[in-house]
């Protein structure tokens, strides 16, 4: 008796979870469609990963600041800022200096932000 009755239990509960999988109210912003601006995006990954040298004074030996847009437009554009990520984690010259290389994803959406025209 009771195991002719669990299946009547888990179905229902295998298809309410399988429905609740679908919602996109999780996911990160990273909406292919919609343009990549400086101020929504492109700012926190600067803040969080470069200005402890990057800083507005400098530090480490880092060549300069990457702390307003204006300066990480310049790098993107002069001080070749997307190639010093996206190299290899270790190799010379690689950014962010000494860490983890950042997630292939966050390279790509800089890369979109370049390739869109740099929106601020
Ligand atoms: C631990 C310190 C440190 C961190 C963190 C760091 N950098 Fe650097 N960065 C340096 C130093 C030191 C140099 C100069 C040596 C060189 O060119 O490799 C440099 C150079 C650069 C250059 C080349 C500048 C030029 O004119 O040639 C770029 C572009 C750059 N960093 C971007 C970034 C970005 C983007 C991040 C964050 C994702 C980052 N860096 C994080 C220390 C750091």
């Amino acid at each position: 008796m009771k195991i002719r009755i669990l299946p009547f239990f888990l179905l229902p509960i295998l298809l309410l979870s399988s429905c609740t999988n679908d919602s996109t109210d999780d996911l990160v912003s990273f909406d292919p469609n919609q343009e990549v601006k400086y101020s929504t995006s492109i700012k926190n990954i600067i803040d969080n990963n470069c200005l402890q040298c990057h800083g507005s004074t400098p530090s480490f030996g880092a060549p300069m600041s990457l702390t307003t847009y204006e300066e990480v437009k310049d790098a993107v554009l002069n001080r070749g800022l997307i190639d010093r990520i996206s190299r290899t984690e270790g190799s010379t010259g690689a950014m962010p200096l000494g860490a983890q290389r950042l997630p292939q994803v966050t390279i790509d959406l800089i890369s979109q932000w370049e390739d869109e025209g740099l929106a601020e």
